[in-house]
């Protein structure tokens, strides 16, 4: 059993009070197993309870979403939130998570910068029995974390290597290879996120094992050679290194925009970004149809998602951060109850110290042809916000 003690004699007092008939639940839903009424948002205990949630950036809109949809979902709840962003700065997020336990949080939820970075929080979270949850990257290498919330991580990476074949005319969107298919050789080159995210393993061993059987038959050629995660690994997964890294592969590789290039790996899409500047810059394009490489993405961000309207980036992948948020609801509220939350994956996410149970959610791959369907209609973005590339 994961869940910290003191929540499991929180849950259990609770239980015995609701009982006894000396607490009433206001706007609870379900009574869960031990009947405290947490997990159904009860707000007799869940106003007692402060949620610690920690997040990397502002930078990218993404994590501001995820902040933001997490924070609204737990005060729906009736916990009191501490929500803060870390600029993507190390000892800015070791601080403020340093901070949240020191003004009493009773559960943590925290997207980390570095997944290695955090040992002496966590150290201190379940020295204090506070459970803490991984909230979209895992974090490694110390026993204290009670659930991890995230997406298919693996299959983000396949999703992206597809997409990229799919643009390439090499296979259908499904990644089921074409009879007639052209047989290259095409050059390609790599780009992975940052190396201390856990996620970005999933990514890059997703989409190299997806492309890999057009790499090993000779249709495709990564023409630099840079093929080690390593070499190709983006540190904070930033856009400028992004742009520079691709400034550099046109120079020393592709005679500075005269050679071919037939599409880009990007894990994410402020990198897709930075390589299309490149790329543009250098002459290719400006859109696809005029011969621009296939550059995928990730995060469905608003700058992205015109770009990909107006026919220059070619893919991102959809991570519907609306979901991600209500399930770190549900396994927070889990936790208040004194419940292990439900997982849907105990195998795969093993943090170095152990396998921490997992809930992962599907993702969806957006081309032009489905922003529609898949982020208009769902209320993901307004087709104004599409059109301008601004999210209001
Ligand atoms: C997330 C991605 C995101 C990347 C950069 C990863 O941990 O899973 O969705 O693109 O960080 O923010």
């Amino acid at each position: 059993m994961n869940i910290r003690h003191n929540f499991r004699r929180r849950a259990a007092t609770f239980a015995a009070a609701l009982a006894a008939g000396a607490i009433a639940l206001t706007g609870c839903s379900g009574s869960g197993a031990g009947g405290s009424g947490g997990a159904g948002g009860g707000s007799a205990d869940a106003s007692d309870i402060t949620v610690g949630v920690a997040m990397p950036t502002q930078t990218s809109e993404r994590w501001i979403a995820d902040g933001n949809a997490v924070k609204e979902g737990l005060e729906a709840a009736g916990y009191k939130v501490d929500l803060q962003f870390a600029n993507d700065d190390i000892p800015t997020q070791t601080q403020q998570i340093d901070q949240m336990i020191t003004n009493g949080a009773d559960i943590l939820v925290v997207a980390a910068i570095d997944g290695t970075a955090l040992s002496s929080q966590l150290d201190a979270a379940g020295a204090a029995n506070i459970p803490v949850v991984s909230y979209d990257r895992l974090i490694r290498d110390n026993e204290n974390v009670d659930f991890y919330v995230s997406f298919d991580n693996y299959k983000v990476g396949v999703a992206q290597g597809t997409a990229l074949l799919y643009g390439m005319g090499l296979t259908d969107r499904d990644g089921k290879e074409l009879a007639d298919r052209p047989k290259g050789p095409m050059n390609i080159e790599l780009f992975a996120g940052s190396p201390d995210d856990n996620n970005a393993n999933f990514f890059f061993s997703g989409a190299m094992d997806t492309l890999k059987p057009f790499i090993d038959d000779g249709t495709l050629v990564v023409k630099s050679g840079q093929t080690a995660f390593d070499t190709v690994a983006t540190l904070r997964w930033s856009q400028e290194a992004a742009q520079k890294r691709m400034e550099d592969l046109i120079t020393s590789t592709y005679g500075g925009g005269s050679e071919k290039l037939a599409g880009v790996l990007s894990p994410f899409d402020g990198i897709s970004r930075g390589i299309i500047t490149a790329l543009q810059g250098a002459g290719y394009g400006p859109s696809l149809a005029d011969g621009l490489p296939v550059v995928t993405g990730q995060d469905a961000e608003i700058a992205s998602v015109k770009l990909i309207a107006d026919g220059v980036q070619q893919s991102t992948i959809f991570k519907d951060t609306r979901k991600l948020a209500a399930q770190a609801v549900t396994v927070v509220s889990a936790i208040a109850a004194g419940e292990e939350p439900e997982a849907n994956d105990t195998t795969t996410y093993d943090n170095g110290v152990k396998v921490v149970p997992s809930y992962l959610l599907e993702v969806t791959t957006i081309f032009k042809d489905n922003i529609q369907d898949e982020i208009i209609a769902s209320g993901y973005y307004t087709e104004d916000e599409v059109k301008s590339g601004v999210a209001n």
